[in-house]
């Protein structure tokens, strides 16, 4: 069978952009377009192919920007549009393109489309959200709102509950009405011809719910709605597209990136960042790390897709805590875990997303409850307190789970507020900016950034990377995370200890004398033996 052509995002490297926090360049403690404008040549150093910029639509920012109100335009905390077209144009100059994120589930309570909505039954936005009948007081069904309490609010003047799975800010949008609909398509082609890369669809799971039987993740008419709104947009141009879905199997992957393109590249699937949750309960509740479970969960994933979809490869992001801290050891190994963890998760196939500082190793925050800036954190701690949770517990539970720990601003260099801004940080920065900063990172030849851009010129030689069959080795090791990536003419062995002893193993023969590609430790070799958080690639060619 001829082989498909390999896509320009299969080979690429994403760093994702939380905008308000990367760089301000009109010191009002918040970061802008113009600020990620001026890092364009780090990030060109670092090598990576595009930019996910979480949203810079206008917003009230009930949410950091997942609750818009225009989008269309950009909010003035982080520029205009003119900005926004430079920064497509600069980018562009400099082979990164910009993927835009589109929260399509929801819009802000602000949006015009909404204002009109809520002020009768019979406006014609009315039914551009989801609406149920009832009195005040009792609630159309026990739906809660991902950031606490009943998903839903009342509006006298309709007689009306609208439907929010998130802030009362955020109402769901109703895509079973095709005026809403077609709205998204114009306004996501409008973007298409402003010439970005792509796409990033919040919560895209959502959108096709069954409001009624309760079932709001894949619901029935998800994939129907996809297909549709990617032939009326996406199919348009070459584009990534990558959903979030947290309740994605591989089942459903199958076809959300199927390789015939009818839905989207990718998505962002969860299953190795809740596994040291309770089952059943809430991401505070916290569990023990089952490591073997872990590697289980990436072996499903990576088996599962091979030639029948496209993995995204992700340890960390804005809503989660910093890879360093939750997977690897921030203190004492900090350096070499966090190579360790780039290792491991760069060796596997599908296109890996670094978060903003991921390549710095920056680690979690501990602050006094009135630092935190987070509203699902905010609100979680107000409702447990609320319930007589102990106070130290819930603050356990942030310093773990809290999505304000991917939010401090991002450490340029060691002087004030880490070079981020010349005004007042809209949040603090983690104090270890004087150690752990970009400034530092470009000096220092054997720096976590200057892994990560070896990790990312590999992914470019090495086609094995892109194409290679995924084989778990040591599936039951306690501390070991082997496996293997096999095409015609190579295979690759990515060997990275999780622990901070030295471990030895018996590898299969075939390795020695095995090319290492890249490794953490100095003198590296695939003789079984890894030192603490020690990881290393080695290739040896078949036949
Ligand atoms: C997922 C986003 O990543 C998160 O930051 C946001 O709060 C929710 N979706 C709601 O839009």
């Amino acid at each position: 069978m001829e082989k498909e052509q390999t896509k320009w995002w299969q080979k690429a490297v994403i760093y994702q952009i939380y905008p308000r926090s990367f760089y301000d360049s009109n010191a009002d403690g918040i970061g802008d377009l113009q600020g990620i404008i001026r890092k364009l040549p780090y990030l060109q150093e670092l090598g990576i192919d595009a930019i996910w910029l979480s949203p810079v639509f206008r917003s009230p920012q009930d949410d950091n920007g997942y609750d818009i109100s225009d989008y269309q335009d950009i909010d003035p905390i982080f520029g205009n549009l003119a900005d926004m077209d430079e920064l497509i144009a600069e980018g562009k100059k400099r082979g990164i393109r910009i993927i835009m994120d589109l929260v399509l589930n929801h819009s802000s309570d602000e949006h015009p489309w909404f204002l009109e909505a809520k002020k009768s039954r019979e406006n014609p936005y009315h039914d551009f959200y989801v609406w149920r009948d009832g009195v005040e007081g009792e609630y159309p069904n026990d739906l809660k709102s991902a950031f606490c309490g009943p998903a839903w609010e009342w509006v006298p003047e309709c007689g009306q509950y609208y439907l929010h799975q998130f802030s009362v800010k955020q109402p769901d949008l109703n895509w079973e009405n095709p005026k809403l609909r077609q709205a998204v398509y114009d306004m996501i082609n409008w973007w298409i011809d402003r010439g970005v890369g792509g796409f990033r669809l919040d919560v895209i799971d959502l959108i096709g719910k069954d409001t009624d039987n309760c079932v709001m993740a894949e619901g029935p008419m998800l994939h129907p709605f996809i297909r549709e709104m990617s032939s009326h947009t996406f199919q348009r141009a070459d584009l990534v597209t990558v959903g979030e879905a947290w309740s994605a199997t591989p089942e459903r992957a199958f076809l959300y990136s199927n390789p015939d393109g009818s839905e989207l590249s990718m998505v962002f699937q969860f299953e190795h960042m809740v596994l040291d949750q309770q089952p059943g309960k809430e991401k505070w509740d916290l569990a023990p790390f089952p490591f073997v479970k872990f590697k289980k969960v990436f072996t499903k994933w990576q088996q599962a897709l091979y030639q029948k979809g496209w993995n995204s490869l992700f340890l960390d992001n804005h809503d989660l805590p910093r890879a360093v801290s939750h997977f690897g050891n921030d203190e004492k190994y900090r350096v070499e875990s966090a190579k360790m963890l780039a290792t491991m998760i760069h060796g596997m196939q599908g296109t890996p997303y670094i978060y903003q500082g991921e390549e710095l190793g920056m680690t979690n925050v501990r602050f006094d409850i009135e630092e935190y800036r987070d509203i699902e954190l905010l609100n979680m701690y107000k409702e447990r307190m609320e319930k007589g949770y102990e106070e130290q517990e819930i603050m356990r539970s942030i310093y773990s789970k809290g999505r304000d720990n991917a939010r401090t601003p991002m450490q340029w260099d060691e002087s004030a507020n880490a070079g981020f801004t010349e005004g007042t940080p809209w949040i603090r920065c983690n104090p270890n900016y004087t150690l752990i900063n970009a400034q530092e990172a470009l000096v220092n030849q054997d720096s976590i950034f200057h892994y990560y851009q070896k990790l990312i010129a590999l992914r470019k030689q090495e086609a094995v990377l892109i194409d290679g069959w995924y084989e778990p080795l040591m599936e039951e090791d306690e501390n070991i995370f082997a496996y293997t990536r096999t095409n015609e003419l190579e295979k690759l062995l990515v060997y990275c200890n999780f622990g901070d002893t030295t471990q030895t193993r018996t590898l299969p023969e075939e390795w020695n004398g095995g090319e290492v590609l890249i490794s953490n430790y100095p003198d590296s070799k695939p003789d079984g033996s890894l030192r603490p958080y020690e990881a290393m690639m080695v290739k040896i060619k078949r036949g």
